[in-house]
């Protein structure tokens, strides 16, 4: 079987300088907060060119305490993209707010020429998913932002190393918040996150959040002592997954080169056939998180390669209104047709650094093959 994703051949290859890393970190005496951590944080913001940045519990935990600093009231609203991961949609309910979703392109991207009509007087942030690996329009979002006076939050969980007219995702909007899930294009052997701000006042506010509210920036008083400035949460991000981040993070120039030569075999390979490919928009850098491709028989496609020793997946299957959870507080569904049918129409092949060309090549040819015969 051709997994579509295994962390197994990574950890396989570079379990020696892991496990020594990861015993000279337990052996140093810290869980939390120590050398770690420090050293990632600032080699992190640096590798993203970004200003300020703090680590976090997880992908979900960065949006979640990015939206707190808004400090939103009953009503509230927050815009963001209806072909969106959950997570994007259950931070905006835990903050306080409502989700108001929006269609997407046919590059699965949030349509920026639909957002407006969405804005009202109780809107208070856009979050523009960067799915897939490639960046959203973010000129047109940041024009809207500031005529509307609304918080930019980037989601970059599948975006790390994308880039939008040469600037990194996550440096753009208010906040550029991260995902080191295993999957994600810096993954952790565990959970983490990350929270990019250009903003020192939201740095330190977003500092505190992470650790119960206590003050850990300035030289006050109460700093570092056990005394909460402000309600927050607990959203660490260990020693241990940041010593696996630190070794990692010095190969993700090659992680990223190495996803998009992939793509790039799939998409001169498959050119010809009548699936339709993922395109790098003008002016951006796609880092191919995941390589997306949409067929109207797509269930018949899958459940072809699966039989051939081939795992596909739907990512997403089910847009955000059409689920239980969120049916009910969606009420403009019928503006969201095309992520209706791209959720129905979408597959991903396997893509990851570690998969062999021998494997690239046998997914191509028999893909082909299905495509011939439909
Ligand atoms: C688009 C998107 N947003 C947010 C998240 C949440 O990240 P995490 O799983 O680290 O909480 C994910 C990852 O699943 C994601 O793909």
């Amino acid at each position: 079987m051709i997994n579509f994703w295994s962390y197994k051949r990574e950890y396989r290859k570079y379990k020696k300088s892991l496990l020594k890393q990861i015993d000279k970190t337990i052996n140093k005496g810290n869980i939390f907060f120590g050398d770690q951590l420090k050293i990632f944080e600032k080699n992190f913001i640096k590798k993203n060119r970004g200003k300020y940045g703090i680590a976090v519990g997880s992908g979900t935990d960065a949006i979640l305490i990015s939206l707190k600093t808004l400090d939103l009231k009953p009503g509230d609203e927050v815009i963001t993209a209806a072909n969106t991961a959950i997570p994007t949609i259950s931070a905006i309910i835990n903050a306080g707010g409502k989700p108001r979703l929006v269609d997407i392109r046919n590059d699965y991207l949030i349509d920026v020429d639909k957002i407006e009509k969405e804005i009202n007087k109780k809107t208070k942030a856009i979050i523009p998913v960067h799915l897939y690996g490639q960046m959203c329009d973010m000129d047109k979002i940041n024009l809207l932002a500031n005529k509307y006076k609304l918080t930019v939050i980037e989601d970059c969980a599948q975006s790390q190393g994308a880039m939008y007219k040469k600037k990194f995702s996550g440096t753009i909007g208010k906040f550029g918040c991260f995902s080191f899930y295993p999957t994600k294009i810096l993954g952790a052997y565990g959970d983490g996150g990350f929270i990019l701000t250009s903003d020192f006042n939201l740095f330190k506010k977003i500092k505190r959040i992470r650790f119960y509210g206590i003050e850990t920036v300035e030289n006050t008083k109460f700093k570092n002592q056990y005394y909460a400035n402000e309600n927050g949460l607990n959203s660490r991000l260990d020693e241990i997954q940041a010593s696996i981040l630190n070794f990692k993070l010095k190969k993700i120039d090659f992680f990223i080169n190495k996803r998009r030569r992939i793509a790039k075999k799939y998409i001169n390979e498959l050119v010809n056939t009548n699936l339709e490919l993922p395109k790098e928009n003008k002016g951006t850098k796609h880092v191919y998180h995941l390589f997306t491709v949409s067929h109207s028989k797509a269930k018949f496609i899958k459940k072809k390669l699966f039989n051939l020793g081939i795992q596909s997946r739907s990512i997403y299957a089910y847009p955000i209104h059409e689920m239980k959870a969120y049916k009910k507080i969606i009420k403009n569904k019928k503006n969201l047709q095309i992520s209706l049918k791209k959720s129905r129409e979408i597959f991903s092949l396997p893509l990851y650094p570690e998969i062999k060309n021998s494997e690239v090549r046998r997914i191509i040819k028999n893909l082909k093959k299905i495509l011939k015969n439909i």
